[in-house]
């Protein structure tokens, strides 16, 4: 019975995790993830962003307006990130519109923000 449980919980945060890193697919023209692929040109690598403060990867150039935005990524500024970039961040060059599905964009904050950035990958077959 418990390990039925565990086996249960297990499952469905996989699950999402695999429909955040499809998602992350959207992101991937510009954005490297140590996990998906490597470093891309375009954007800031985005694995390890929970508690990080925006603008802060060394080697990237930034513009003003994310470098001075005083942001930390978690789930609540990442969402309003997400939803509207130029609306929380004036002026930041990410030429991203914004994701209007909050489905994809739930599963994209669990794969981004999750805690442990590894310990699931390498549990998994
Ligand atoms: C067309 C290229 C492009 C796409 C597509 C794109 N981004 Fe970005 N992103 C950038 C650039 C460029 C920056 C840096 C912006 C700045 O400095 O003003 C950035 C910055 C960010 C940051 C801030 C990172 C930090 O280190 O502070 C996050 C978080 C982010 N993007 C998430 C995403 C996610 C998630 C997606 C997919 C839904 C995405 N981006 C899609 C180009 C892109």
């Amino acid at each position: 019975m418990l390990e039925w449980i565990l086996a249960a919980a297990s499952v469905s945060p996989s699950a999402d995790l695999e429909r955040g890193r499809a998602a992350f697919e959207r992101c991937a023209a510009c954005h490297g993830h140590a996990e998906v692929l490597g470093d891309r040109p375009v954007g800031p690598p985005l694995q390890s962003l929970r508690g990080r403060r925006a603008g802060s990867m060394p080697g990237f150039r930034y513009s003003g307006p994310m470098a001075r935005s005083g942001l930390v990524w978690d789930p609540p500024t990442l969402a309003a990130f997400l939803r509207d970039p130029q609306g929380l961040v004036p002026g930041n060059r990410m030429a991203f519109s914004g994701l209007d599905d909050e489905t994809e964009l739930q599963a994209l904050l669990n794969f981004l923000l999750r805690e442990e950035p590894t310990a699931t990958s390498a549990a998994t077959p």
